[in-house]
């Protein structure tokens, strides 16, 4: 699905258009060269590669950057590496993992009671190609992606901010949400004081367009959702959560 020039949304549960399961999944074609934002969990991503073709040859795909290691963003690694693609991951996300795997163990424990995965779904430990540090900046053909790593969500989850020339696009995965909610989970790596030093980051920024994660995409105003969720945490009380 064509969201914007050269970028398209290829995978995704709630837009009906991969498996059920599945975040959103994004493409940018930059050209000679093109990146897939997260890769699904893994159940049906022959249908995420047909989706790609209908806009880019798979071929051109080079490389997935992931947000971070939840099971719903990150399960196809394997699948897409088979292919030739190289899988990028957050630095601090694979610590945590190597560090701590029962906790995100854990994490997937809940999250799985909570309905977000099928009961015979197993938690996928990926082996990264590289991994992708506060800060790096990303060339992918023509353009270039900044990451960004805001603690909240999960421990090393990475947001990456894309300036296109014509528009801002931030991809914020499981961090801000359209209408100002936060991805705040009651699971290991979650924590809302997380939230409340690194929302901070995301101010003045310009952002044109949110493609998060999860639920409805901004194409235009994106800044008005990331400002609404920092206002939330500038008070005493729980924002919305997604
Ligand atoms: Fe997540």
């Amino acid at each position: 699905m064509k969201l914007l020039e050269d970028i398209y949304l290829v995978g995704s549960g709630e837009f009906s258009i991969s498996d059920a399961y599945d975040c959103h999944v994004y493409l940018i074609d930059g050209g000679e060269d093109a990146a897939l934002i997260d890769c699904g969990v893994g159940r049906s991503p022959e249908r995420i590669c047909r989706n790609v073709e209908e806009h880019v040859p798979l071929e051109r795909v080079s490389r997935i950057l992931l947000t971070h290691l939840h099971a719903d963003h990150c399960g196809g690694a394997s699948y897409f590496q088979e292919r030739g693609m190289g899988v990028w991951a957050p630095e601090k996300e694979v610590e945590a993992i190597k560090n701590r795997p029962e906790e995100a163990l854990e994490a997937f424990r809940l999250a799985k009671n909570g309905g977000c995965y099928p009961e015979d779904y197993a938690f996928p430990f990926i082996r990264e190609d590289g991994q992708i540090t506060d800060g790096q900046k990303i060339r992918v053909g023509r353009y270039t992606l900044e990451a960004m790593h805001l603690r909240g969500h999960s421990e090393g989850l990475l947001v990456y901010l894309l300036d296109t020339g014509k528009r801002r696009i931030l991809f914020s995965s499981d961090y801000v949400f359209y209408n100002g909610c936060i991805g705040l989970l009651n699971c290991p790596g979650s924590e809302l004081s997380g939230f409340r030093r690194d929302i901070g980051r995301l101010a003045g920024l310009g952002v044109d367009v949110l493609l998060p994660g999860h639920r409805m995409l901004a194409l235009d105003g994106g800044q008005s959702h990331i400002d609404r969720a920092a206002e939330h945490l500038s008070k005493a009380f729980v924002p919305p959560t997604f």
